[in-house]
């Protein structure tokens, strides 16, 4: 396999007193997408400005492409959608996207083919400044693709948008993972990154506290299955005597299960026979997942 696009080894990064990363070590391959979690001031922001060269790690390393960053060869290949992204109001999506083609050296036929990617063609010669914030970031995203990036990074690129207009953000960065460029994208808004990504790595405080598959994440932290059981109108009292759990919805009994226990849960659950009219196991979400990983840090810093 060929080297990840980016490689951060053990970077260290402190502002006075402030710890913003502390030996954080992380790689993105080409086509990968992966999620940088955390709460605000976790350093996120931080990570993205010293993978771009903005300002220097205190210790450790980072390869984009092999290259340090700031270099002619990482600036080629890194793109970078900055936090709450502004455009002049006055400028139409196509001469925002084309001043930003001609800064990195794109020809200028690129830039419709940009705009119909992203879903602007329509709007491509409205100000800027009537786009609603959907369309502003997909403007933003269009920028940031200019140039075929190899590394493309996110900074909360969602936040904000409506359920839809973040669905149609994350099938466009779908397609551009699957065309071979590295994603890296933050947030700290959990819910929203659900099965969007291949790996999920949490920041908190400056440090990693997990990084792997939400699969892997899920099955590591032990977070228990949620099992939902809907019993028979005039049984809820029973089931709930009988499996223990919570009542909820007045209708139904929800358990929280460890995963090894799973089969002889439902075991019991089927021995119930008529007084179950149905049942739903529900994952671990990302956010039960992150919370466990926050605190278990918390906790370990404090032992
Ligand atoms: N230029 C700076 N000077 C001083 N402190 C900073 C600077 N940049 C970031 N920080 C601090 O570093 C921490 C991480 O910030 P940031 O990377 O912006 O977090 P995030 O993007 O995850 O919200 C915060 O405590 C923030 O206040
Ligand atoms: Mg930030």
């Amino acid at each position: 396999m060929s080297a990840p696009v980016l490689q951060i080894d053990q970077v260290s990064k402190t502002f006075q007193s402030i710890r913003a990363l502390d030996g954080v070590s992380l790689n993105v391959a080409a086509g990968e997408r992966v999620a940088l979690l955390g709460h605000n001031g976790a350093g996120k922001t931080t990570l993205f400005r010293l993978i771009l060269g903005f300002t220097k790690p205190d210790c450790g390393s980072i390869r984009i492409a092999g290259e340090d960053p700031g270099t002619d060869v990482a600036r080629n290949a890194v793109s970078y959608l900055p936090e709450s992204v502004m455009f002049p109001k006055t400028l139409t999506g196509r001469e925002i996207v084309t001043f930003y083609a001609r800064l990195k050296s794109v020809p200028k036929t690129e830039v419709d083919p940009l705009l119909e990617r992203v879903g602007l063609a329509d709007a491509a010669d409205r100000y800027a400044g009537t786009y609603s914030k959907g369309m502003r970031q997909r403007l933003g995203l269009a920028q940031a693709l200019a140039g075929r990036p190899r590394l493309l990074l996110l900074d909360e690129p969602t936040s904000g948008l409506d359920p839809l207009s973040r669905q149609d953000f994350y099938s466009l960065v779908d397609d551009v993972a699957a065309a071979g460029s590295a994603v890296l994208l933050s947030s700290h808004s959990l819910s929203e990154l659900e099965a969007k990504t291949d790996r999920v790595a949490i920041l908190r405080t400056g440090q990693l506290v997990a990084n792997a598959s939400l699969e892997q994440l899920q099955a590591e932290s032990a977070v228990p299955l949620r099992i939902r059981v809907r019993a028979r109108h005039d049984s809820v009292v029973e089931v709930n005597e009988r499996l223990g759990g919570a009542r909820i919805n007045g209708q139904s009994v929800e358990l929280l299960c460890p995963v090894p226990d799973k089969m002889s849960r439902l075991a019991a659950i089927s021995a119930l026979g008529p007084l179950v009219t149905d049942f739903d196991v529900s994952q671990p979400s990302l956010d039960e997942i992150y919370r466990h990983y926050s605190t278990r840090a918390e906790k370990e810093r404090k032992s």
